[in-house]
C-alpha cells in the first residue's frame, strides 16, 4: 500500500484526520496546508455547477476540476469522487477509475455504496486503485435528505455495509449524516479511518464542502458550522470596486502603464 494512504490509516485512535473538499488550484494550495485528504467531491454539481443534485455531473468535468486542484497540492492526500453512472459494473467501474487516476495524478478514488457494490471496491482495490468508501446519506442514491441510523435496523445495515466496505479493502470510509450513536459504533468495529459529515466528533476524522464552512454556497444545515461569511466579504468588495469604477477612482495613475 502506498506511504501516503498508510499515514492516513495510521491516524486512527492517535490524530483527528482533517479533510475538505476542493474544485480549483486557488483552494486545494492553501488547504493544502492544513489539510490531510482534499476531496473533488461531486458535490460541485449543486455548489458550482447550480445542478439540483450530483446525478448529472459528467466524469470529464470532475476529471478537469481534479486536474486544477492536483496543481495546488504538494502534500494532501488527493481524492476524486467517482460520479453516478461511472461504476455500476465492474468493467465501467474500472476503465473511469484508471482514466480518473492516469488524468489526474491522483492518489484515490470514492464511492458512494448502495449497499451492494462493495465488490466493485474489490475489483479496484485489486487493481491497485486505493478506494474511500461513502455510507449513511449518500447523495447519488438517495432523492430526499434524512440522516440515518435512527432506529436499529438502519444501524444494523449500515454496520453491514461498513464492514463488507472495509473488507473489500478500502482504506477509510466517509460517514454522511448517520446518528452520533450509530456513528460511534460504526468507527469503534472498523480498522479503517471513519470520516464524519454530520456524524458527530466520534468519527475518526471530518470532513466538510468548503464552501459550506466559509459561507459561500447559501447551504448551512445543522451540520455545518459557518466559519466565515465568505459572500458578505465578496459584495462588500464588489461593491466598492462598483462604486470606485463609477466616481472614477479606479484605476488611477498607480493602475496605469
Ligand atoms: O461530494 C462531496 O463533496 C462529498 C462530501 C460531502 C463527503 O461527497
Amino acid at each position: 500500500m502506498k506511504q501516503k494512504i498508510l499515514k492516513i490509516i495510521k491516524k486512527k485512535n492517535k490524530q483527528k484526520i482533517v479533510c475538505l473538499t476542493a474544485y480549483s488550484k486557488s483552494f486545494s494550495k492553501i488547504l493544502d496546508k492544513y489539510c490531510d485528504v482534499i476531496l473533488v467531491g461531486d458535490s460541485m454539481a449543486n455548489v458550482l455547477y447550480g445542478m439540483k443534485n450530483t446525478h448529472n455531473i459528467s466524469l470529464d468535468t470532475m476529471i478537469n476540476h481534479a486536474i486544477s486542484v492536483k496543481h495546488g497540492i504538494n502534500k494532501s492526500l488527493l481524492v476524486v469522487d467517482m460520479p453516478k453512472n461511472t461504476y455500476k459494473n465492474k468493467i465501467d467501474a474500472l476503465k473511469n477509475a484508471r482514466k480518473i487516476m492516469r488524468l489526474t495524478k491522483s492518489d484515490a478514488v470514492k464511492i458512494e455504496s448502495n449497499k451492494k457494490n462493495f465488490e466493485i471496491i474489490n475489483k479496484l482495490v485489486k487493481s491497485k486503485i486505493p478506494v474511500m468508501g461513502h455510507i449513511g446519506y449518500t447523495p447519488q442514491f438517495k432523492k430526499k435528505f434524512k440522516p440515518v441510523g435512527t432506529n436499529k435496523l438502519e444501524e444494523k445495515n449500515l454496520i453491514k455495509d461498513a464492514l463488507n466496505i472495509e473488507k473489500a479493502g478500502a482504506f477509510s470510509i466517509v460517514l454522511e449524516c448517520i446518528v452520533k450513536n450509530t456513528a460511534k459504533k460504526i468507527t469503534n468495529k472498523l480498522k479503517i479511518p471513519t470520516i464524519g459529515i454530520g456524524s458527530s466528533f466520534c468519527c475518526d476524522g471530518q470532513i466538510l464542502v468548503t464552501d459550506d464552512m466559509l459561507g459561500l454556497s447559501g447551504f448551512y444545515p445543522k451540520f455545518i458550522k459557518k466559519y466565515e461569511n465568505m459572500n458578505k466579504i465578496i459584495e462588500k468588495s464588489i461593491q466598492k470596486y462598483r462604486k470606485e469604477v463609477i466616481n472614477k477612482k479606479f484605476p488611477n495613475n498607480n493602475n496605469n502603464y
